[in-house]
């Protein structure tokens, strides 16, 4: 087990595209081991490498109670449907608010070892692996909301008792989706 810290908003590596991984060595091995474990223990149902101090383009998610990763992930949306829901993130830990994504995606990427892969994802799965892709591109879910809630979540980021504190550890009670953040 390697839980790593979890970096909090307000850390630049949130908001910094993350580059495409080259070499699938060992040294991958063990960050998608680190994400896994990290993950599992917040608990959460995705990590993204750049939540974890890593701008390598790797997420691990975690639903169902079957964990996977994907590496260099590249999306493609089969349909137009969409999904509404609560979504929660990891590096804002204890909030949660509806959030629109696509119903459905597949994404394609490599393994740890460099195999090809497609992962197909619907509901719960396809929204982490939307949420997890984003971190990759240095996007949060908050920049995703409706004007609104947007400007509340904003209010209540500030006011949160981790802000201004960029890499902290912090245990909340299950939140978000089906009782885990992404
Ligand atoms: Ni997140």
């Amino acid at each position: 087990m390697a839980i790593q810290p979890i970096r909090l908003f307000g850390d630049p590596i949130l908001r910094t595209a993350a580059v495409p991984v080259t070499d699938f060595d060992k040294e991958l091995r063990t960050l998608v081991k680190d994400l896994t474990d990290t993950m599992i223990d917040a608990p959460g149902s995705g990590l993204a490498a750049p939540q974890i101090g890593v701008g390598l383009r790797v997420f691990t998610y975690w639903v169902d109670d079957d964990p996977g990763h994907l590496v260099n992930p590249e999306l493609v949306f089969p349909d137009e449907e969409q999904q509404d829901g609560p979504e929660g993130c990891l590096s804002l830990p204890g909030l949660t608010y509806d959030c629109l994504r696509r119903a459905r995606v597949v994404a394609r990427g490599m393994t740890m070892y460099g195999d090809p892969v497609v992962v197909e994802g619907r509901e719960l799965l396809s929204r982490a692996i939307q949420h997890e892709t984003d971190h990759l591109d240095g996007v949060l879910f908050i920049d995703r909301l409706d004007r609104e809630t947007r400007k509340r979540a904003m209010k209540e980021i500030r006011g949160a008792e981790w802000a201004g504190q960029p890499t902290v550890t912090v245990k909340v009670s299950p939140h978000a989706t089906r009782g885990k953040a992404l």
